[in-house]
């Protein structure tokens, strides 16, 4: 991979951080993006979730998002990048930030090595390792509270009513339009294919960190905290 050298781990402890959560579609990047969103201060950017922001738009680029991410595919990398960079380039993010979903290809990776540089932030990636097996069933499983975004499982974490947010309860949880079975295989397909390399390019410059995502959720923030303040 053609790419200007990221920070390194541990170069400096006052460096800012980036840190990137990676894991496949239903890891659990999301509910530990907003918990360390919650806890550490520091601002969560979800492509995915900006990309569905623009659900209701009425452009081109609206349209050709909303038939990729239900073809289970991924938005093109020029797109996406572009975005990145003028998100992070906010003032909120110059103590550091958390990217959730972002990069998923071999050029997005390459893209935030310079942007690390240029930013003289230090790039964290953590993987959050879940079982295929457990996957399907926390997508299919998975309700969004459509005003604060919160993360509901009918399975693993279900609303105290049946079908609406415990903080928002005027608010009907919707059901992500990609998380049905069908999408929900193509993106586990696209996954392999284009994003798990990634682990092994984090991994020979000995960057990554990996967690285990099959416990509890707070168990599983405990070793991603730790892993965020180590490094
Ligand atoms: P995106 O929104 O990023 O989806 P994803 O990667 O498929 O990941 P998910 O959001 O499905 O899962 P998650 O890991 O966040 O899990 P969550 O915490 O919600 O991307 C969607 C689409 O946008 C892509 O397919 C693509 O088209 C496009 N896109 C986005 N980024 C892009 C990029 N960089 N380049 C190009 N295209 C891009 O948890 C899942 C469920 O499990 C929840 O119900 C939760 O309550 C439950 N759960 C979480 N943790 C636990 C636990 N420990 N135990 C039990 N249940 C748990
Ligand atoms: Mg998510």
């Amino acid at each position: 991979m053609a790419a200007a050298e990221g920070c390194v781990a541990g170069a400096a402890d006052t460096m800012s951080k980036t840190i990137v959560l990676m894991g496949a579609p239903g890891a659990g990047k999301g509910t530990q993006a907003r918990l360390l969103q919650e806890r550490m201060h520091l601002p969560q950017i979800s492509t995915g979730d900006i990309f569905r922001a623009l659900k209701h738009a009425d452009t081109p680029l609206a349209k050709e998002v909303r038939d990729i991410m239900q073809r289970g595919q991924l938005v093109p990398d020029e797109v996406t990048i572009q975005l990145v960079k003028e998100r992070t380039a906010k003032d909120d993010c110059k103590d550091g930030y958390i990217l959730d979903g972002f990069p998923r290809t071999p050029a997005q990776a390459a893209s935030l090595d310079n942007l690390a540089a240029e930013q003289g932030k230090q790039i964290v990636p953590i993987q959050i390792e879940v079982p295929y097996d457990l996957l399907e069933k926390r997508m299919t499983g998975r309700r969004n509270c459509p005003v604060c975004n919160e993360i509901y499982n009918i399975y693993f974490k279900p609303p105290r009513h049946d079908n609406v947010c415990d903080l928002h309860p005027e608010a009907q949880l919707v059901h992500r339009a990609d998380d049905n079975s069908e999408t929900v295989r193509k993106r586990l397909a696209t996954y392999e294919e284009q994003t798990r390399p990634l682990l092994d390019y984090y991994d020979s410059k000995g960057l990554l960190r990996v967690v285990d995502g099959d416990r509890d959720t707070e168990s599983i923030y405990r070793d991603v905290e730790a892993t965020v303040k180590d490094e």
